[in-house]
C-alpha cells in the first residue's frame, strides 16, 4: 500500500486516452461529457447518490469479473463523490489495488482527492465508513472550463477557507489571481499540510474547519458540499466570536465574505443534532460534546453541546 510520501501528483494535461487499458469509474454525466466509454468504464450514479456501501459493494463486483489485480490500477474520474467511493473500493478490494485520481470539478481538485481520505455515507451520516488510502492524483485545470456557474461556487466554498487558513491564499484572491492559479495555489497547500500529518493527528484537523456544521447542513438541505462548507465557515466563524476565541471585527469580515457569494441558511436544532455523529467528536459513545476547528489557531477543540442552540437565533 503506498503512503503519501509515494503518492505522485502532478498538474497538467489528462489525456484520457492514456487510460484505455485501465479500469475507469466515473459517473454518468462525465461519462456524456467526455465521451468516455467502452468495456472498462464503470458508471456511479452522479453527485452523493453514489456514497453508499451497495456501490461499493456493485463496484468491488465488477472489479472481481474484470479479474483486477492489486498491481491493475483504477481511475476515478469524476468529481469528490466519485473520488470517495471509488477509493473505498480501492482500499477494500483485495487489500488495496492501485488507485489514480482524475478530478474534473473544483471541488475535487482542491480538496477531495488529495490526501486520501475515502468515504461513504452511513446511517445518515456523512463520510461515517472510510478509509485513508493514497493513489497518485493528476489535476488537469483545463476540466474546470466545462464547469456552470454552481459547480464552480461550490468549489470556491472550499477555497474560502485556504484564503483563511493561508494568508498567502487569500492575497492571491484578493489581487486577483486566476482560478487555474489559485487551484494549483490550494492544492499545493493542502499536499503540504496531508505530508507532515497524513492521518488527521493534528494539524491535518485544521482543513476540517467550516465542516462539523457544514456536513450537517449539506445532510439536511441536501445543498452542495461547497455551499454547506461556506455556511458551516459563517457558522463556525460566528460561534467562535461567541465563544470570545476571534474578534468581532474578523467574525463579521469573514461573514460578509460568505455572504458576497453564497446564500446563507437559518441553523436548526435537526442540524445541530446531527453534529453529536461528527467524526471529530471525542467525547466517546454518550458525549454531548461535539468537535469544532475555530478561527483561533485553528486546532481542533470540543465544545459543550449546550453552547450552540443559541446558533440557532
Ligand atoms: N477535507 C479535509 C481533509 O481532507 O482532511
Amino acid at each position: 500500500m503506498k503512503g503519501i510520501e509515494d503518492v505522485k501528483i502532478s498538474f497538467g494535461k489528462a489525456d484520457l486516452s492514456d487510460f484505455a487499458q485501465c479500469s475507469v469509474v466515473t459517473d454518468e454525466h462525465i461519462a456524456r461529457l467526455y465521451h468516455v466509454s467502452g468495456d472498462n468504464v464503470y458508471l456511479l450514479p452522479r453527485g452523493e447518490q453514489a456514497k453508499t456501501l451497495e456501490n461499493v459493494a456493485a463496484l468491488c463486483k465488477w472489479f472481481a469479473e474484470r479479474k483486477l489485480s492489486p498491481c491493475d490500477k483504477v481511475v476515478a474520474l469524476g468529481g469528490g463523490s466519485v473520488g470517495d467511493t471509488v477509493g473505498f473500493a480501492c482500499a477494500i478490494f483485495k487489500r488495496g489495488i492501485q488507485l489514480l485520481h482524475v478530478p474534473t470539478t473544483l471541488v475535487a481538485m482542491v480538496d477531495s482527492s488529495i490526501g486520501g481520505k475515502t468515504a461513504v455515507n452511513f446511517c445518515n451520516v456523512k463520510n461515517m465508513l472510510g478509509t485513508y488510502y493514497f493513489g497518485d492524483v493528476i489535476i488537469d485545470t483545463n476540466f474546470l472550463e466545462t464547469l456552470d456557474a454552481e459547480q464552480l461556487n461550490n468549489g470556491m466554498g472550499e477555497i474560502l477557507k485556504y484564503r483563511m487558513l493561508d494568508r498567502e491564499t487569500d492575497n492571491a484572491c484578493r489581487r486577483g489571481e486566476s482560478l487555474r492559479e489559485l487551484t494549483a495555489r490550494c492544492a499545493e497547500y493542502k499536499t503540504e499540510v496531508c505530508r507532515r500529518d497524513p492521518y488527521c493527528q493534528t494539524e491535518r484537523n485544521k482543513l476540517n474547519f467550516g465542516h462539523t456544521l457544514g456536513h450537517a447542513m449539506e445532510l439536511s438541505l441536501n445543498v452542495a458540499h461547497g455551499v454547506a462548507v461556506a455556511n458551516g465557515i459563517y457558522y463556525e466563524t460566528e460561534l467562535a466570536a461567541r465563544l470570545g476565541l476571534c474578534d468581532r471585527s474578523y467574525a463579521e469580515t469573514w461573514k460578509e465574505e460568505v455572504r458576497k457569494r453564497f446564500p446563507v441558511y437559518p441553523l436548526t436544532e435537526k442540524m445541530l443534532g446531527l453534529t453529536l455523529q461528527d467524526k471529530k467528536n471525542l467525547g466517546g459513545a454518550c458525549g454531548e460534546n461535539v468537535g469544532f476547528v475555530l478561527p483561533t489557531g485553528f486546532t481542533l477543540r470540543s465544545i459543550p453541546f449546550s453552547q450552540l442552540t443559541a446558533l440557532c437565533d
